[in-house]
């Protein structure tokens, strides 16, 4: 079993991406700690522990962590996540505790308490608490097996400016710490993510599971997809966030480069840009693997067969 702490801001992507590893025996997942990115932090912790639960999964550490960026204001994304952050189904009030510890100080303590480098750090959000750790406990980056996030863009541009995908955008100064840190990163940017769309027939499947956890999908698919489809003029809205889980599970179906990416923290025009050197013109070292391919429907079979495993 692989060691993963998740780090997230549902967001109904993140809530997918949530499920996937939930159902998934391969993963021991340590402890989900939370940030404000999508809505803030008082949401995203909700929406952590609400997935939890609809999992079955109430005795999951959930951590809440930063309440806004390190050094900028907050940006959220109502307009595409609604004000809850996972509009769409009938949401409660969850019942499971939020861990009193800082999401922060738990991610440092996971890993000093396994420096033998086996845990990998899924960043579905921001990279805000994943910098201040490293920032606060600067020897945890020698003990990280690997850091697999969903951000950052190049040939489709950005979703939130021209130049920056949302996740980098909210906290550019924190991806920037991430970046030069050392530590092996993979990275699951929009050139991947614009190419797993959740079309009509592929929410229905989510709808046929049979299951409790189908139907929550699907309704969430429904409401997420609208402004998306809109934007892009495409037949469903990029599925980004469990293309972290799913590269754990079947790395096999995802082809990428080893590339040197620096972010912009300085410009107004291009904040938060990932500026990717996928034709090694800078002659610097590469600091991440780059996916741009991924075999869609194979990322999809595998939600559908692990959503499907929920019993009510
Ligand atoms: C990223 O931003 C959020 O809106 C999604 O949850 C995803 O993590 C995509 O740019
Ligand atoms: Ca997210």
């Amino acid at each position: 079993m692989r060691k993963i702490v998740i780090d997230t801001d549902p967001g109904q992507d993140d809530a997918v991406a949530l499920l996937l590893a939930l159902a998934s025996p391969e993963l021991d997942v340590l402890g989900i700690t939370t940030v404000a990115g999508n809505v803030p932090l008082a949401l995203t912790q909700r929406n952590a522990r609400i997935v939890c639960e609809l999992a079955g999964r109430s005795d999951m550490p959930v951590f809440a962590g930063a309440t806004h960026p390190m050094v900028r204001p907050l940006v959220t994304a109502e307009y595409v996540h609604g004000k809850t952050g996972l509009n769409g189904p009938e949401l409660w009030d969850p019942t499971m505790p939020l861990r009193k510890e800082h999401a922060v100080d738990f991610i440092i303590k996971t890993l000093r308490l396994n420096r033998d480098g086996a845990v990998t750090l899924c960043v579905l959000g921001p990279l805000t608490n994943i910098a201040l750790a490293l920032i606060k406990a600067p020897d945890i980056a020698a003990h990280i097996r690997e850091i697999v996030l969903m951000g950052g863009g190049c040939f489709e541009g950005g979703n939130t400016t021209p130049a920056a995908e949302f996740n980098i955008y909210v906290d550019p100064h924190a991806a920037k710490v991430v970046f030069q840190s050392g530590v092996p990163l993979v990275v699951m940017p929009l050139d991947l993510t614009h190419k797993a769309l959740t079309t009509r027939e592929r929410v229905a499947r989510f709808a046929g599971l049979g299951n409790k956890v189908g139907t929550f999908t699907a309704e969430m698919l429904d409401f997420f997809e609208r402004f998306d489809k809109e934007k892009y003029g495409s037949e469903g809205a990029p599925l980004h966030d469990p293309n972290v889980i799913a590269y754990l599970l079947k790395p096999e179906i995802y082809r990428g480069r080893e590339v040197n990416i620096e972010i912009e923290t300085e410009s107004d025009l291009c904040l938060g840009m990932t500026v990717v050197d996928w034709w090694r013109v800078t002659g610097r070292k590469a600091n991440a693997l780059y996916m741009r391919g991924i075999d869609d429907n194979a990322f999809f079979e595998l939600l559908f067969e692990r959503l499907a495993r929920y019993s009510d």
